[in-house]
């Protein structure tokens, strides 16, 4: 172990935090150590939005399906994918930029890395962090509310803050390292079952502890998986100008 892998080892989700905010040096640096994730071919295909006014931050807790600390904690930031560098370069040259599943998938990629970074970034700085997937519930609104401009693209939010220390969070177990690393080939659908039954029976020990009896991972996914999601995704993408084909 060393101090990067002990930060990992010690990532939890936080939802709760003490009101300070973050100082703009401390945002700074972590944007600085967090750019240098890599990058598909130097292209560096996002950007992220510090959102600072109160009253833009109250709607999207409310925006995101009511999560309150999307306006409580210390910041809160827009992770975007962005494509607009990339085409304002190709047409000042006269050339055409092409858009395809290609660019996009680019664009979530290295914004995807660039994120973890910021949140390994944060945490190894003593601040908790909580990624906002419900950034996506309502884009359209989220849009207008930010004034995103065409070829960025809003992926998830992220809270930065003091973790409130009231609050307990405890680390989330994840599946064993043999579930995941495979040699040489795909792990066979029965080994497969097995090592998620096995994590399971984790999972509801883990949920139990909290009061959460009966609850498993599995119960989870299938309720998560059987509708769905966001239907609005692929109208709201491609109206900023992605192309997912
Ligand atoms: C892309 C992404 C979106 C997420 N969206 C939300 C969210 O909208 N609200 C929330 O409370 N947690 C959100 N999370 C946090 C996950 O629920 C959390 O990472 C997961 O349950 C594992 O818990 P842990 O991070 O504490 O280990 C999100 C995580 C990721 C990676």
């Amino acid at each position: 172990m060393n101090d990067v892998l002990r930060t990992m080892a010690a990532h939890r989700t936080v939802r709760a935090y003490l009101p300070d905010p973050v100082p703009d040096e401390h945002l700074r640096a972590a944007v600085e150590a967090a750019r240098c994730a890599p990058t598909s071919s130097w292209i560096q295909a996002y950007s992220l939005l510090n959102v600072t006014d109160p009253g833009e931050r109250g709607r999207l807790a409310e925006l995101t399906g009511g999560q309150p600390q999307v306006a409580q904690a210390g910041a809160f930031l827009v992770v975007c994918g962005d494509a607009r560098r990339h085409r304002l370069v190709a047409e000042r040259l006269g050339q055409p930029f092409v858009a395809n599943l290609e660019t996009f998938l680019l664009a979530v990629s290295d914004a995807t890395l660039f994120a973890q970074n910021l949140v390994l970034a944060f945490e190894s700085m003593g601040y908790g962090t909580c990624c906002i997937g419900g950034l996506r519930n309502r884009l359209p609104e989220v849009d207008a509310l930010l004034a995103i401009p065409a070829d960025v693209f809003p992926l998830f939010g992220l809270c930065v803050g003091r973790p409130d220390p009231a609050v307990e969070t405890a680390t989330r177990p994840r599946l064993p390292v043999d579930a995941i690393l495979m040699r040489g080939r795909y792990l066979d659908d029965a080994e497969m079952l097995a090592q998620i039954d096995a994590f399971d029976a984790e999972a509801a020990a883990h949920y139990a502890e909290r009061g959460l009896e009966g609850r498993t991972w599995t119960g989870g996914l299938w309720r998560k998986f059987t509708r769905p999601m966001r239907p609005g995704l692929h109208d709201y993408y491609t109206a900023k100008g992605a192309r997912l084909e």
